[in-house]
């Protein structure tokens, strides 16, 4: 309807998603992330340069006051240096549907409708063929994931698949208030509940039932970068993940994990992490 701001943070006619202020937040972190990341390695001879969005949206927000921000992504097609694909899923045909309208003029992107969970399978393989396809001097993909449900719907199994790819940045969205809403509950019932697909097993049990709850999310956290160092991912475990809270409320929504399996991944999100949105610093 209005193509020229398909890729503004604008109005342009299409579905937008609703979204609250701490939004801006974590686009905030990957905005910086991915530009590091594309600055540093864009001249290199990588047989792609990859970016998967398995919960992609609509490609726009809107606030309760009405602003548009560009989702995810969008800001990783609107960055300095590109990415050479992009592979965009959501469980919402609409959103997929006004995702693709408003990329319409941009190369290299693949679209999927359904769940983050099965169609992990079939993005994994088009990048192993990618990587397959050995040509002299090239190096293999590289990629980075950005792994944002809106609850517990990420399940450990797709971080896993996604481990399989050589090369593969995740950026993890760790449902901080779900597992404060689900874990009494969960934990009455016998696995496999959501909690236990999220975490890729029970141990999460034993977690919740020994430590005291304002240690509960630091003991969680570490319970599951401990299973990422077990995929391979050099982990970082001195780091402080960015806590998004409810402005109002300042209820704790979610927090923000980076895993690489080079070294370079932790300096570029140490450094995406080392200045809030509102340019202050942030201790590490
Ligand atoms: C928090 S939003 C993502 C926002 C996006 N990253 C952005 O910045 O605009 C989560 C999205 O996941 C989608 N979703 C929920 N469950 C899903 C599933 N199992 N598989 C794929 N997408 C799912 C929702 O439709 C929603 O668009």
């Amino acid at each position: 309807m209005f193509p020229d701001n398909y890729l503004q943070p604008r109005d342009d006619g299409l579905p937008t998603r609703p979204v609250g202020e701490w939004t801006a937040e974590k686009l905030w972190y990957l905005e910086r992330y991915l530009s590091q990341t594309l600055t540093a390695l864009r001249d290199k001879p990588w047989r792609g340069l990859h970016y998967i969005d398995l919960f992609a949206g609509p490609g726009k927000g809107r606030t309760s006051a009405g602003d548009v921000l560009l989702g995810s992504p969008l800001l990783a097609v609107t960055l300095k240096y590109r990415f050479t694909g992009y592979f965009f899923s959501d469980i919402d045909e609409a959103y997929i549907d006004a995702l693709r309208q408003r990329c319409s003029g941009v190369p290299g992107v693949r679209y999927f409708v359904g769940d983050a969970n099965e169609v992990v399978n079939t993005v994994t393989e088009i990048i192993n063929r990618i990587d397959r396809e050995y040509l002299l001097g090239q190096w293999s993909s590289m990629n980075v994931a950005f792994l944002d449900p809106e609850g517990l719907e990420l399940k450990w199994d797709t971080v896993e698949t996604l481990s399989g790819v050589r090369r593969m940045d995740m950026l993890i969205y760790y449902p901080q208030m779900g597992i404060n809403r689900e874990a009494s509950k969960e934990y009455q019932k016998s696995p496999p509940t959501s909690l236990d697909y999220f975490f890729g097993g029970s141990e999460w049990r034993d977690v919740y039932a020994h430590y005291p709850r304002r240690e509960l999310h630091s003991r969680l956290v570490e319970l599951y970068k401990r299973k990422l160092r077990q995929l391979g991912y050099k982990v970082d475990f001195d780091i402080s993940e960015p806590l998004m809270r409810n402005k109002r409320r300042r209820a704790p929504l979610y927090r923000l994990l980076l895993v690489s399996k080079h070294p370079l991944g932790a300096k570029f999100w140490r450094n995406a992490l080392a200045k809030d949105r509102y340019g202050q610093k942030r201790l590490l």
